[in-house]
């Protein structure tokens, strides 16, 4: 009888436990975000003119931003980290749709560049920072992918897309900066994502680089 009781006992606490843990959780979770939000909105507001890395512009990092959280995007990958301005665009997107990010960077120079600013920005928990030739890294990439942002060497697009095409799931969007500009490489890799009939393509203009977002029909 007293085993019973006692058995009782523990479960109303493991019950009350839980529901104290539940309140505190749900509680937390919307303060927390607001937190992160006025975080990284004052790290790119006070940094806005700090980036020489070959980095995007403001304005395009806002429609990275805008685009994953449009389409509830969770499992991103960047081909081209520098020192990280589009990285954070797109990990705080991604605290808002529950997703990560994996980038990569040749340079171990710039990812430690990058890591700090990850750290300063408060989203080091959404990115996986790998320095790796992405040549390599992304034929080896598991994926399944839902948003991809190339921002690497151009020469290289069109091999990019052919590697990552597979692992892209249906609905998500692959994106490339400088769709715009006239290097080595962009035409090629535009004539053949233009061409294929699953996919949607159109060049957002935002700023004079311009990035291209092929999204896979469902
Ligand atoms: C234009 S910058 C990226 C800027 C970054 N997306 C941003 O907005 O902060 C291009 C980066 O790609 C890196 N890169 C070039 N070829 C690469 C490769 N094969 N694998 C990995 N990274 C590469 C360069 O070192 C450089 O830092």
């Amino acid at each position: 009888m007293r085993t019973r009781a006692a058995k009782s006992r523990w479960l109303a606490l493991i019950l009350i436990f839980f529901c104290v843990a539940m309140a505190v959780v749900a509680v937390r979770t919307p303060a927390a975000s607001m937190a992160l939000d006025a975080r990284v909105g004052k790290f790119l507001d006070d940094n806005r003119s700090d980036w020489h890395d070959w980095n995007v512009p403001y304005e395009d990092g806002k429609v990275l931003h805008d685009l994953i959280v449009r389409n509830r995007h969770t499992r991103a990958l960047e081909i081209g980290t520098s020192s990280g301005h589009s990285a954070i665009w797109i990990a705080w997107a991604l605290s808002k749709t529950g997703g990560t990010l994996i980038t990569i960077e040749i340079e171990e120079r710039l990812r430690q560049k990058a890591l700090q600013n990850f750290k300063a920005a408060g989203l080091e928990a959404y990115i996986d920072a790998r320095r790796a030739d992405a040549h390599q890294l992304v034929k080896e990439l598991e994926g399944p992918f839902d948003f991809v942002f190339l921002d690497a060497d151009k020469e290289w697009y069109l091999q990019y897309f052919k590697d990552l095409d597979p692992k892209l799931a249906r609905g998500g969007c692959f994106t490339a900066h400088n769709a715009a500009n006239a290097f080595p490489g962009v035409k090629e890799f535009l004539d053949h994502v233009r061409s294929r009939p699953d996919y949607r393509t159109f060049i957002d203009r935002s700023s004079s680089s311009g990035i291209s977002i092929s999204c896979k029909n469902e």
